[in-house]
């Protein structure tokens, strides 16, 4: 049994060698090349070769790992295999559609397969562990990390982070296509004080529980082998000191029998926030708070010995981080092969293959949301239509990639224009009308937007003059989301508002489709565009995944994950909110929840999206609406596809608790089934509500299940359904 293994292996460690599995350096040297004479780079290299790190991350391609995993196993006392990180988020080299996108789709079989594919991919190259999934819930679009979660809300962001955890580790660690997943990041990220990167988080029990802890429990439940803890404070306290999260609730309550790495340098952050007096202070807060792994602080590797010698940390807090870190090697094979994941020939075959792209098109076009589709302008005829093509993002090959692709080489997207040049019988005028950017994109540069070069305007106006329809590309590039990229505009970058308005001015057939990363607020396109294609960053196959769902190959049902606001200072923005004491305006005057300039609700709702065809519900049913506690809850309703295509539609459950003990929000997602239906076809979709959907965590982290009435809806988004009500008892 591996625990015993893991006992052996102990006996023969020192104090330093456990100590140096609990270190992880960045690969910042050639890792094939000659070995670093000076600096960081040579202390690393120095302390790789007596076996005092764990894991590496960025060392990637078999070449790399193989290399470096030489010296682990084979120039070390105890050859201790490495573990191997990268932040594999959307993809490796062949991209996915942002997370953001893909939770788009609804759709959990693809989802994971997306995971899976990306497993694929990373494995080959030598990696076993991901930095994902990132399971922050975040309703602040200004928050340029929302591209890398599953948006809004926690039983959606649930369901996709088991998901994602499935499709990553497969179903169980140990095969040599299967990577560590790693929960993300623990806790309460995605709530930074104005959507402002790396602040602070101040926030209450109930929402801790309720809405930021249960994506982690989905995680822990799908049996994931490793969690990030974050940046940021919370209510506080730097989450990487945190006892309360990391000690008291993940390997305490959960039961967690993985390891906890620290985000990058966070451990030596924990100064910088002023809660700890130096190095040595973190890393005794940060150990005891239960933070297995230094990721690049070289804190632990530098004063966690000390501190045991002089009786500041015990060795037992020691040995717990060093058997979680050992167990999740053994799970995954290392020891009996170090080099499972160095194959040549699996490198050559799997990464980029004709099935990974065939799965990233399919991910890319579930992802896409239909927004707004006025006298059916969409799909696009087949043949005989003259079209203007404009936007800088239309012939980008860069931006649909988005942010955290490190791995992926640049400009290798399908752009719009090379995906809709395939269908050859229509005429097809290419205009960029503006650029978006100044400067070449980046991961680490901030990207420099174009707002006073309009020389592109006259030649996209007289293409658009020209054309029966225009299809616009706008939007974000590629890094204007992600980490470090926040935004307190969220409308079009640059000037591109005004070519959009120029243009349908020219010419009001216009096609808007969207590249974002987040949320956008465009309340003069809702009003005036007639057609809207939210088709966020889809990947290496973007260009192919849009045009088929202009030209009706392909009949969009993505549903929002995240709702779209009127304007920035409506964020945070979102539907499972709490009544208030005055929600309308039927005590007449001004005194009630309102703003006076904008109304409250969003552009565009959490669930939103439309389709080539139309559903009709009815019949939403119950056997009776007295139950028991403990009683199963069965509800059903029809849906009918009463349109002229063939689709898919995400069926959604809402429930409300109208008086409990601690206020519960208007409504909650509580169910949801992704259908496919014919033309004409009728379903009957049947829902089970148990106690987990009708409970909820109080203010100290116990889940209650209180009897009295609940009111439900099942409908098309978070705004529009049938309702009934039921009776727990
Ligand atoms: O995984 C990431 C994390 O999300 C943000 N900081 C850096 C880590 C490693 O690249």
């Amino acid at each position: 049994p591996i625990e015993d293994r893991i006992s052996l292996l102990m006996k023969e460690m020192t104090l330093e060698e456990k100590i140096g599995q609990m270190n992880q350096y960045n690969g910042s040297w050639d890792v094939t090349g000659p070995k670093p004479e000076s600096g960081s780079n040579e202390e690393k290299y120095n302390n790789l070769k007596k076996g005092l790190v764990g894991s590496m991350l960025t060392v990637r391609g078999v070449k790399e790992v193989r290399a470096v995993q030489k010296i682990a196993v084979e120039e070390t006392r105890l050859g201790i295999p490495l573990i191997f990180g990268f932040d594999v988020i959307h993809g490796y080299k062949t991209l996915s559609p942002i997370p953001l996108a893909e939770a788009a789709s609804w759709d959990l079989e693809a989802i994971k397969n997306s995971a899976r594919v990306a497993a694929l991919e990373a494995s080959a190259s030598g990696l076993n562990w991901t930095f994902a999934p990132n399971v922050d819930i975040s309703n602040d679009a200004r928050w340029g990390r929302v591209m890398e979660g599953a948006g809004e809300d926690p039983y959606l962001g649930s369901k996709i982070a088991r998901a994602r955890v499935h499709g990553f580790q497969g179903e169980k660690l140990g095969s040599n296509t299967s990577i560590v997943a790693c929960a993300k990041h623990f806790a309460g990220y995605g709530f930074v004080e104005a959507g402002r990167d790396y602040n602070s988080v101040d926030m209450s029990n109930s929402k801790l529980y309720n809405t930021v802890l249960p994506p982690f429990k989905a995680t822990v439940d799908a049996g994931i082998g490793t969690f990030m803890n974050s940046f940021n404070t919370l209510n506080g306290i730097p989450a990487t000191g945190n006892i309360f999260l990391q000690r008291d609730i993940l390997k305490g309550a959960w039961g967690f029998k993985g390891f906890v790495v620290s985000d990058w340098a966070s451990i030596a952050e924990m100064i910088t926030h002023g809660y700890a007096a130096n190095g040595a202070d973190a890393a005794q807060k940060a150990v005891i708070a239960g933070s297995d792994m230094d990721m690049e602080s070289s804190i632990y590797v530098k004063e966690l010995v000390q501190l045991v010698k002089k009786g500041a940390v015990k060795e037992s807090v020691i040995n717990d981080a060093v058997r979680r870190i050992l167990r999740v090697k053994f799970e995954l094979g290392l020891f009996d092969n170090p080099y499972r994941y160095c194959d040549e020939a699996r490198e050559k075959s799997d990464i980029g293959s004709k099935a990974n792209n065939d799965d990233v098109l399919d991910m890319a076009k579930k992802s896409i949301v239909l927004l707004k589709n006025d006298k059916n302008i969409l799909p696009l005829k087949k043949s005989g239509q003259k079209i203007a093509l404009i936007g800088a993002l239309a012939s980008d090959k860069n931006s649909p990639l988005g942010s955290w692709r490190i791995a992926a080489d640049d400009n290798t997207a399908i752009s719009v224009l090379e995906g809709m040049q395939q269908y050859k019988n229509n005429s097809l005028v290419f205009e960029k009308g503006t650029d978006v950017a100044l400067n070449k994109q980046t991961f680490l540069d901030e990207v420099k937007i174009n707002t006073t070069d309009f020389s592109g305007f006259e030649a996209a106006k007289k293409a658009a003059k020209n054309a029966d329809v225009v299809v616009m590309v706008l939007g974000e590039i590629g890094f204007q989301s992600g980490e470090g990229r926040s935004r307190t505009e969220i409308g079009l970058p640059g000037n591109q508002q005004q070519l959009l308005e120029e243009i349908y001015k020219v010419n009001p057939n216009v096609v808007l489709v969207l590249n974002n990363g987040r949320p956008l607020a465009l309340p003069w396109a809702a009003e005036n565009i007639p057609a809207i294609v939210e088709a966020w960053q889809l990947g290496t196959q973007s260009g192919n995944a849009i045009a088929q769902v202009l030209y009706g190959d392909y009949n969009p049902s993505g549903k929002l994950p995240m709702a779209f606001p009127r304007n920035v200072g409506q964020c945070p923005i979102y539907y499972n909110l709490y009544n208030t004491g005055r929600p309308t305006d039927k005590d007449q005057n001004v005194f009630w929840s309102h703003y006076s300039d904008v109304e409250k609700t969003p552009l565009y709702p959490f669930g939103y999206g439309l389709s080539y065809t139309s559903f009709a519900y009815k019949n939403l049913k119950m056997a009776k609406t007295s139950f028991q506690k403990g009683e199963k809850i069965e509800i059903s309703v029809e849906v009918t596809n009463i349109g002229d295509f063939d689709g898919k539609e995400v069926v959604q459950l809402y429930l409300n608790d109208p008086v409990a003990s601690i206020v519960r929000p208007i409504k909650e997602l509580k169910g949801f089934e992704l259908v496919t239906l014919k033309k004409g076809e009728t379903k009957t979709i049947q829902f089970t509500l148990t106690d987990s959907e009708l409970g909820f965590y109080d203010n100290d982290g116990k889940f209650l299940v209180e009897p009295g009435l609940f009111n439900v809806m099942v409908g098309w988004n978070s705004n529009e359904g049938l309702t009934s009500k039921f009776e727990v008892k």
